[in-house]
C-alpha cells in the first residue's frame, strides 16, 4: 500500500473535537508502551509522525490521522500501566467508552499485544469489550524483532489461546522495527475499509 498524504488532524480529549467527516476509521487499543503508536509509524512509512516513547503514557488523547485522503487512524492512550492514579484511570475509561461505543465511522480496530508476553487480564477484557460492540480486531502480535524465531508460533499459540479470539479475527505477527508484517496488516485494513 502506498501512502502519499498523512496528516494529524487532531488531537481530541472528547467527542465534540471528533473531525465531523464521514471517513471510515481505524483504531488502535492495547497496554501502554506496547507499541500502538510506532505500529502506526511503520503502516504509514512516517518516522514520528504519531509520537512515540520509551516511557509508558506517552499518547494521552485521541490523535486522529487522515491517511491518502480516505480513512482516519486513531491512536488512544494505552492501559494497564501501574502508576495510574485513580482519577485518570476513570477519565481513561470515560474517553474510551464515548468513542469505541458510539463513534459510527469506526470500522474495525487493532488490538496490540507484546508478543514476548502472555496478555494480560487488561488485554482480555479489552478484546471482549470491543467484540461487544461487534468491531472486528485485528491482533497485531508486536515486538517480533524482540524473540527467536524458534519461539515465534508458541508465542503466537499463547497470544491467541489467552485471548480466546474469534475464527473471524486475524493475528499478525509484527515489527516497526523490522516491518515485517507490514504487507498483512495492510492486506486486512484494506479488506475492512472496502466492506
Ligand atoms: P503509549 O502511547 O504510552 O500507550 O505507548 P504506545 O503503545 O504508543 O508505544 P510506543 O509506540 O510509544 O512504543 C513504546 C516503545 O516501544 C518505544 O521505545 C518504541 O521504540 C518501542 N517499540 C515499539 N514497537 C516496537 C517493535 O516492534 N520492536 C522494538 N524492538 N521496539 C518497539
Ligand atoms: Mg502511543
Amino acid at each position: 500500500m502506498k501512502v502519499n498524504q498523512a496528516e494529524i488532524v487532531i488531537s481530541a480529549a472528547g467527542k465534540k473535537q471528533y473531525p465531523k467527516e464521514f471517513i471510515p476509521e481505524i483504531a488502535l487499543a492495547g497496554r501502554s508502551n506496547v507499541g500502538k503508536s510506532s505500529f502506526i509509524n511503520k503502516m504509514i512509512q512516517r518516522k514520528n509522525l504519531a509520537r512515540t516513547s520509551s516511557k509508558p503514557g506517552k499518547t494521552q488523547t485521541l490523535n486522529f490521522y487522515k491517511i491518502n485522503e480516505s480513512f482516519h487512524f486513531v491512536d488512544v492512550p494505552g492501559y494497564g500501566y501501574a502508576k495510574v492514579s485513580k482519577k485518570e484511570r476513570a477519565k481513561w475509561g470515560r474517553m474510551m467508552e464515548e468513542y469505541f461505543a458510539e463513534r459510527e465511522q469506526l470500522q474495525a480496530t487493532a488490538l496490540v499485544i507484546d508478543v514476548r508476553h502472555q496478555p494480560t487480564e487488561d488485554d482480555c477484557v479489552m478484546y471482549d469489550y470491543l467484540k461487544h460492540f461487534e468491531l472486528p480486531v485485528m491482533v497485531i502480535a508486536t515486538k517480533l524483532d524482540k524473540i527467536k524465531k524458534g519461539q515465534r508460533d508458541k508465542q503466537l499459540k499463547l497470544v491467541a489461546d489467552t485471548l480466546e479470539m474469534d475464527d473471524g479475527d486475524q493475528l499478525i505477527p509484527f515489527s516497526s522495527e523490522t516491518g515485517e508484517g507490514k504487507d498483512a496488516a495492510w492486506k486486512k485494513m484494506l479488506e475492512y475499509l472496502n466492506s
